[in-house]
């Protein structure tokens, strides 16, 4: 029996020596320290030995357990203290390497430029009238008769305008102009409004032309509105939105609702007005329509243009995002491609 507990001794030390993990101690644990181990089992036939054997071979078999356990409580420890090194090593923080940057998103340039020119306005006192209260899908009414379109305009021909087949009148609308009419019919004046908004024209796209864009409407209406104040208003817009005293020009022009009318434009972005490609060789590019609201319209809505003037102007949001980041194509805006979106 003592050689037996020598070799049970021998073999597990070694075990022991070679242990490498948690989990090799555990193995070892139960096989030679837990209550169904070899060593108990032996020590459980202890009582079938002579009286003078029994003390003898009792204590070498404890003394042989404690060595085992000692052993155990050296290597756990040794185990312990390898696996925190090895953690330490492999989950050492560089609190010098740069931080992952996170993609987040942002406004789309289009909204941004809205944005931009509704602030412009709004620091001249002007509010801004939502969607609700000049709907894209709009009647004919709205779109064209009441602004003083005649019945037989071309603007009002299958070609400009998407049609629906909800009903003959109903369509998508092909300005922001409407709002004037909602406004007019909603508010009585004095009134100072902008209404940017989505409008559609049935046309082929191209680089300068896509069936959906956005226009931003404005209106003034009150005692005593003169030209001179539509001018002052829109060249401070433009001195405000191009950053820099840019000259601007007013063309005659001429527009359904508004008598006497002009269109302005600003001088050449690329070429400063020396004539380019960009501006057709004449030094300008229009930005805007605008106009002394007719009074068949202040009519139109009971407004008495005996007593009250305005003026009324719409210009392309894409148009003046095209020319302020020197962008040659329109599409570029609904292409959704990052590369583009991103620089702004
Ligand atoms: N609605 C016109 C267009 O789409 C732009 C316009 C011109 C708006 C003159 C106005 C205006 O309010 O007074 O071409």
């Amino acid at each position: 029996m003592q050689k037996q507990l020598e070799e049970i001794c021998e073999k597990a030390l070694k075990e022991i020596e070679n242990a490498n993990s948690k989990a090799d101690i555990e193995k070892i644990k139960l096989e030679y320290l837990s209550r169904k181990s070899i060593l108990n089992n032996i020590k459980k036939g202890l009582k079938d030995l002579s009286p003078d054997q029994r003390p003898i071979l009792g204590a070498f078999a404890n003394e042989v357990a404690q060595k085992i356990e000692k052993s155990v409580e050296k290597k756990e420890k040794d185990i312990y203290h390898k696996e925190l090194e090895e953690k330490l090593e492999t989950e050492k923080i560089d609190i010098t390497l740069p931080g992952k940057t996170i993609p987040s998103g942002k406004p789309h340039p289009l909204t941004k430029t809205i944005e931009e020119i509704v602030t412009i306005f709004q620091g001249m006192g002007f509010t801004v009238t939502a969607n609700e209260n000049s709907p894209e899908v709009e009647t004919e009414y709205y779109n064209f008769d009441s602004l003083n379109f005649p019945k037989d305009h071309p603007a009002k021909d299958m070609q400009d305008t998407f049609y629906t087949k909800v009903a003959p009148n109903v369509l998508l609308r092909s300005q922001t102009s409407g709002a004037q009419i909602h406004t007019m019919e909603n508010k009585k004046p004095p009134l100072r409004i902008i209404s940017p908004g989505r409008v559609y024209r049935c046309e082929s796209v191209s680089a300068r032309k896509n069936n959906l864009f956005h226009q931003i409407e404005g209106l003034v209406i009150d005692k005593n509105v003169t030209f001179a104040d539509l001018k002052g208003t829109l060249n401070e817009f433009t001195r405000l939105y191009f950053g820099e005293a840019r000259p601007t020009r007013f063309r005659t022009s001429f527009f359904p609702f508004t008598e006497p009318s002009a269109e302005i434009d600003v001088q050449c972005i690329m070429c400063k007005g020396k004539g380019c490609r960009t501006c057709s060789q004449t030094g300008w590019l229009e930005i805007l329509g605008a106009g002394i609201v007719d009074p068949n319209v202040l009519q139109g809505v009971g407004i008495d243009p005996e007593i009250y003037t305005g003026f009324a102007f719409g210009m392309g949001v894409e148009r003046l995002a095209m020319l302020k980041h020197a962008i040659n194509d329109i599409r570029l805006f609904f292409n959704n491609d990052i590369r583009f979106l991103e620089q702004f």
